[in-house]
Parts: structure tokens; C-alpha cells; sequence
């Protein structure tokens, strides 16, 4: 234990911490959720609070391809140029990667998939790898925002890269100006958050991601929610769906 570390957490932080991981064990739903939605509906801001209440797994797609850019590696250097274009990354590649992740002890208590599936394929693809082990989805909740609303959101995004925390400098600001609430440590802006980028997501979006959502209703296992509203609504309406329905 690195006792020098905790000492710098208050004991009120640490009990906190410790009621939070002993109510969402207790908690447990064992869900495996799909969040969709446009680039900026607000998916990682909402599976954040999911991972904290829930305890499940957060697979950030997005988020694990940029861990791999960093990475400085030859597959990573392939990846950045897609993703600065806004374009997706082959099926075949997500769905390997995905199922590893799925394969990984933390996501024994459900998983929340951010980002993925994004094409019919990966969303087939998906169902094969949870039948595989007498699983399947449980529930795509769909955050339904229109497209005005998230140019200006991805427009003032700020984002912790260790923990995939993100921040808006007007709708959901820092503590501190430019510093993650937790660590402490720096915020930055995502290379595809520039204009052009923004309007090239959004037609991938579009064209490739949106037939998702009818996927999934055929299925009978969607669930909408107006993600135009201030996080905290979003937030009452996601945990309703999650625990009851
Ligand atoms: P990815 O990282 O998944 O990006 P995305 O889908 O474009 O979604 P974002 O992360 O931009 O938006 P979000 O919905 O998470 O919104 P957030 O909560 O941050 O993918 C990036 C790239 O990786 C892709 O373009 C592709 O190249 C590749 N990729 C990933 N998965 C792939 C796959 N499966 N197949 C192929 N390629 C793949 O919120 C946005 C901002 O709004 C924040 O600033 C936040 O604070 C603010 N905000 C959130 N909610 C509210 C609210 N209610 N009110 C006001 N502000 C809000
Ligand atoms: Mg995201």
C-alpha cells in the first residue's frame, strides 16, 4: 500500500470513496449497456457516472484507441491519422480489441460500451462474442441531441487523458481552470475537436452509426433519452432505465 499517497487524501475523501465501492458492489446489475449517440451527446460524461455508481467495466473505445496513439507505437501512428480525420477504424480491428477488453476481470459486473458498436457489422459482431459466453446486451440507451448542440459542446471540451474525464469551459467547467478535478493533473483539448473534424464525425455519425439505433429497437432493448438537458436530468433519466428497467 502506498501509504504516502493516501495521506494526502482527506479521511473524509477516503470514507467516501470506500461507501461508494461497498453500495455499488452491493449494487451490482451484471448489465451489459451500449451508449449511443452523437460525437458530444455526452456518452463519456454519463459512463463516468456509471462506472462510479455501478461498478462496471467503461469501455471508451475512442478513449483506448488515443491511449494507443500515445502510445508512440507503429499501429498507434496509423490510428492518429484516421482519427484526425474523423474516419472509423476497420471493423475487424475494433471487435478484436473489444472482445479482449471484454475477456478482462473488471468488466465481470457489466460493462458500459462507449463508442462501440459504430456499424451494423461491429454490432453484430458484438452479439456473436457475448454469445459466446450466454451473454448479450441488455440495454442501448440512445442520447438524443440535436447536431448545433454538440458542434458547440466538442467546441469547449476539455479532457483528463489518464481517465478519459471530460470537461466543457462554460457547461461543465473545472474546479480550477484547466486542471482535472481528481488528479490535479492538466486537461487538453482532442485533436479531432477542430471544426472540420467536428463535421466529418458528424457524417460518419450519420451515415455509418445512426442505423445502430434501429438495430437495437428491433431488438426491443432501446431506451431514449434527451441528452439537450443539463447533465444532472440526463443523469436521473439514465440511472431510471439502468436499475429498473
Ligand atoms: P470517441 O472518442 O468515441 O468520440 P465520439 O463518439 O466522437 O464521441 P465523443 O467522445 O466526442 O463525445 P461523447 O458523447 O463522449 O461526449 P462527452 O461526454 O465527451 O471516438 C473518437 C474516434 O475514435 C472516432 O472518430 C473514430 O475515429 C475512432 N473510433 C472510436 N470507436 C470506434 C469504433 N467502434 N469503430 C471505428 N472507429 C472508432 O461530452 C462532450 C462535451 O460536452 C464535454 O465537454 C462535456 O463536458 C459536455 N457535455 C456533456 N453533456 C452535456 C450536457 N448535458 N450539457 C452541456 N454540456 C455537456
Ligand atoms: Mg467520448
Amino acid at each position: 500500500m502506498d501509504t504516502q499517497a493516501y495521506s494526502k487524501i482527506s479521511n473524509a475523501a477516503l470514507i467516501q470513496e470506500l461507501y461508494r465501492r461497498y453500495r455499488c458492489q452491493e449494487e451490482a446489475l451484471r448489465k451489459r449497456i451500449v451508449l449511443l449517440g452523437m460525437p458530444g451527446a455526452g456518452k463519456g460524461t454519463h459512463s463516468a457516472k456509471m462506472l462510479a455508481r455501478f461498478c462496471m467495466c467503461h469501455l471508451s473505445t475512442g478513449d483506448l484507441l488515443r491511449e494507443e496513439v500515445r502510445s508512440g507505437s507503429e499501429f498507434g501512428k496509423k490510428l492518429k491519422g484516421i482519427m484526425e480525420r474523423g474516419e472509423l477504424i476497420e471493423d475487424e480491428v475494433m471487435c478484436n480489441l473489444i472482445k479482449q477488453q471484454l475477456a478482462k476481470p473488471a468488466c465481470a459486473n457489466g460493462a458500459i460500451l462507449d463508442g462501440f458498436p459504430r456499424t451494423i457489422p461491429q454490432a453484430e459482431k458484438l452479439d456473436q462474442i457475448l454469445k459466446q459466453s450466454g451473454q448479450s446486451i441488455d440495454q442501448a440507451i440512445f442520447m438524443n441531441v440535436r447536431e448545433q448542440v454538440v458542434v458547440d459542446r466538442l467546441g469547449g471540451r476539455w479532457t483528463h487523458l489518464n481517465s478519459g474525464r471530460t470537461y466543457h469551459y462554460k457547461f461543465n467547467p473545472p474546479k480550477v481552470h484547466g486542471v482535472d478535478d481528481v488528479t490535479g493533473e492538466p486537461l487538453v483539448q482532442r485533436e479531432d475537436d477542430k471544426e472540420a473534424t467536428i463535421r466529418n464525425r458528424l457524417n460518419v455519425y450519420q451515415n455509418k452509426t445512426s442505423p445502430i439505433i434501429d438495430y437495437y429497437r428491433k431488438k426491443g432493448i432501446l431506451f431514449e433519452v434527451n441528452a439537450e438537458r443539463p447533465v444532472n436530468d440526463i443523469w436521473k433519466d439514465i440511472k431510471t432505465i439502468v436499475k429498473t428497467k
